[in-house]
């Protein structure tokens, strides 16, 4: 009985003082208001008319008890990577989820007293010799995604790590500071989660807080933002759209290619040589990229 079992492991982990979270989200509409600007010099959410379109078109970025995936967004994330489960199993399974990892607030709102600052990291072989590391600690938020590791990078990618965006098969051991962001891309990354929960693989060791990025967050982001080229969006480009909500000003380290235009990780020594997106629109997220830093709205370090 899985669930059964993860609720003596929630009872035994919150006992030892150490707290499980699901990020919920709520009123996201709050961030376009010209009202709701932050402490930082300048806030990413002043208004502009192409940002603010974007924007506004957001669904809630996180799944949660108040935010279900409907049936029409089913059929368009069920075909992203040909998931055989139905509707029905889904649902089952989300209301496992909710039930092992109980709802609770982790979220800064926006406030005019806050600059919540934040670091992209991504995996890109431009970070090394870049000597970033002290200033990718220095804000409030660090995002990492998939394999990207800190240890023996520090001087280079840091060291904190606040956000991990994973999915199942890019997971890696997160230590007790860290928030777990699953990106779900079918039925099983979630049944996944609930079975490395009650097999003590990645979270049952740490308070590690949950939040599960919701398939039409996904689908606003291929459709809205990338006018729906490419299979689905990049991880990387996906987290980079999900910070945009999270933070005031926005740091992104780690995108692109290295200055000899390979594509490699810094963790890995080079193995393609070549621009290859794979499924994603890579050419058109780096557009977009490039368009927010030229608009002011993100700052943008190269490595090189
Ligand atoms: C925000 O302010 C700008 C100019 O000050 C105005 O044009 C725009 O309509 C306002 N937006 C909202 C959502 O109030
Ligand atoms: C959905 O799948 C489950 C098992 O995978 C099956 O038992 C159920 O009949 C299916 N429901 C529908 C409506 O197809
Ligand atoms: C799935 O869950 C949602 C939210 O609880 C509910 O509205 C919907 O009817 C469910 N659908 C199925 C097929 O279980
Ligand atoms: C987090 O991990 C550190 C190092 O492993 C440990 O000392 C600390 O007690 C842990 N905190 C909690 C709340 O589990
Ligand atoms: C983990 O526990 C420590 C110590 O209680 C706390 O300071 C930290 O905020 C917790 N981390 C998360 C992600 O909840």
């Amino acid at each position: 009985d899985i669930v059964g079992a993860c609720f003596t492991l929630v009872r035994e982990i919150t006992l030892t003082h150490t707290y499980l979270y699901m990020y919920t989200y709520t009123h996201h509409s709050f961030f376009y208001r010209n009202t709701s600007l932050c402490a930082c010099d300048k806030c990413l959410m002043e208004y502009d008319p192409w940002l603010s379109e974007l924007m506004e078109a957001s669904p809630e970025p996180f799944l949660s008890v108040t935010n279900y995936m409907s049936e029409d967004i089913f059929n368009w994330w069920k075909r992203i990577q040909r998931d055989k489960r139905n509707y029905t199993f889904y649902n089952k399974t989300v209301d496992k989820i909710f039930h092992i990892f109980p709802p609770n607030v982790g979220f800064t709102r926006p406030s005019p007293d806050l600059c919540r600052t934040c670091a992209v990291v991504g995996n890109s072989g431009n970070l090394m010799g870049s000597f970033y590391g002290p200033l990718i600690d220095f804000h409030d938020i660090v995002i990492r995604m998939n394999r990207g590791p800190t240890k023996g990078f520090e001087r280079d990618v840091g060291t904190k790590t606040t956000h991990h965006v994973m999915y199942p098969h890019s997971s890696t051991n997160l230590d007790n500071t860290t928030y777990l962001v699953l990106f779900p891309f079918k039925t099983y990354d979630l049944e996944w989660l609930i079975q490395s929960f009650t097999q003590r693989y990645v979270l049952c060791k740490v308070n590690t807080s949950v939040m599960i990025l919701s398939p039409a967050f996904m689908k606003y982001v291929h459709h809205v933002w990338l006018k729906r080229k490419g299979k689905y969006p990049s991880t990387g480009f996906m987290t980079l759209i999900l910070s945009l909500h999270m933070c005031d000003e926005v740091s992104v380290f780690g995108f692109g290619a290295d200055r000899n235009r390979n594509w490699n990780h810094y963790y890995e020594k080079l193995k393609v040589k070549r621009l290859r997106t794979g499924h994603h629109a890579g050419n058109e997220e780096y557009k977009l990229i490039e368009e927010l830093y030229k608009k002011e709205k993100i700052l943008f370090f190269r490595g090189w």
